[in-house]
């Protein structure tokens, strides 16, 4: 009897620890992976509480993330990037970039175009190639994307211009374009008249970037890295118009960057799905054609998301696609850039 009992103990013993090591298993690589993640991304949570419920949301995102790159179905996936603890609500939150609202937007385009007659159309351009575009940036917790469209795209024509790539402060327009409404966005087109009034604007190094806005720390001592003389509109929905302007410059854009995808780009080349709305701004700072089956045509895209988002903080996506005057996610809807 004793015996009997023993051995039934040891059955039990035997069926829990045989429940404890798969749960373990179960669990611990997710664990792991979240602890991998928190440690490239820097992440550190207040308490245990949060840390759960974090890593639930983490949890989330990577099966999604998982079965979507499985299933291979479109020309991109997805990536555990700086958004992979958060949810979608919360990105749109967190980086909230809806424009500085409408009635500090100054009046679009004021009809000159300067590159309409452009005809010499290169089958490829790319301005991080040729040098003129700086590495991606990070906006951080803080809706400051047109001060980092237009920062880029400064960037561009300055280096074009003369010679010198010089990172610059979009601080410098948060904190600084009456317009501007610092972290709950702005326009990029109040971005450009800020510093064509201001004579110029500094470069990141002199101004550096906090992510939240703060109050204007320019004066007569500040170094002016680069200036602009004005602005100009591309002609909207053209995306033929939008690709004379690339051939000459890095061009600031507005897209709607809402959507699951959008937030977990991880590279290829993006093709939705996305919607029309102005949600983000970015900066396009090329195009070309992979000369596949179909030929497909893209832009690549500058994004204020760091490095860790999409390639490098950069990101390929469609040109051209059918139905969509737009262009994909309404990137053709506004753009703009300065001239010097
Ligand atoms: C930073 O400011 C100093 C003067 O205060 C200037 O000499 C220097 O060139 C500036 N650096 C850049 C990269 O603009
Ligand atoms: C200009 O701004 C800098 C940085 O905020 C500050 O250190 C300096 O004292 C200011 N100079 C004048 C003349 O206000
Ligand atoms: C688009 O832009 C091109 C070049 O600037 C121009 O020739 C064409 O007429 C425009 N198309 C439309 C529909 O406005």
């Amino acid at each position: 009897m004793a015996h009997r009992c023993f051995i039934l103990v040891l059955l039990v013993l035997g069926v829990m620890f045989t429940v404890a090591t798969a749960r373990a298993i179960g669990d611990v690589p997710m664990r792991a992976k979240f602890e991998q993640w928190m440690a490239k991304y820097e992440r550190f949570y207040t308490d245990a509480t949060e840390k759960e419920r974090r890593f639930q949301i983490f949890k989330d995102n990577y099966e999604y993330i998982e079965s979507f790159n499985k299933a291979g179905k479109y020309t991109y996936t997805l990536a555990l990037n700086n958004f992979a603890d958060m949810t979608d609500d919360e990105v749109d939150t967190s980086y909230p970039c809806a424009g500085g609202g409408e009635s500090e937007r100054p009046k679009s385009a004021t009809g000159s175009f300067r590159y309409a007659d452009f005809d010499d159309l290169p089958d490829e351009v790319d301005w991080a190639s040729k040098g003129a575009v700086t590495n991606a940036k990070n906006q951080g917790n803080c809706g400051s994307c047109t001060a980092f469209s237009a920062v880029a795209a400064i960037e561009g024509i300055s280096q074009i211009k003369t010679g010198n790539l010089i990172p610059l402060a979009p601080q410098q327009i948060m904190d600084c374009d009456p317009n501007s409404l610092g972290c709950k966005g702005g326009w990029v087109s109040n971005a450009f008249i800020y510093v064509i009034n201001n004579g110029g604007i500094a470069s990141e190094v002199n101004y550096t970037y906090k992510a939240v806005t703060g109050s204007c720390a320019a004066n007569e001592t500040l170094y002016l890295a680069a200036t602009i003389s004005g602005y100009e509109f591309v002609p909207p929905n053209n995306e033929t118009a939008l690709m004379q302007a690339v051939a000459n410059q890095p061009v600031s854009i507005s897209i709607c960057a809402h959507g699951r995808n959008f937030k977990r780009y991880g590279g290829g080349l993006f093709e939705g799905p996305c919607d029309s709305c102005f949600s983000h701004a970015m900066t396009i700072v090329g195009y070309g054609t992979y000369y596949d089956d179909d030929d497909t045509e893209y832009w690549r895209l500058k994004n204020s998301y760091g490095e860790g988002w999409g390639e490098n903080g950069f990101m390929y996506i469609k040109r051209n696609v059918e139905s969509y005057g737009e262009g994909l996610c309404s990137l053709a809807k506004e753009p703009l850039y300065p001239t010097k």
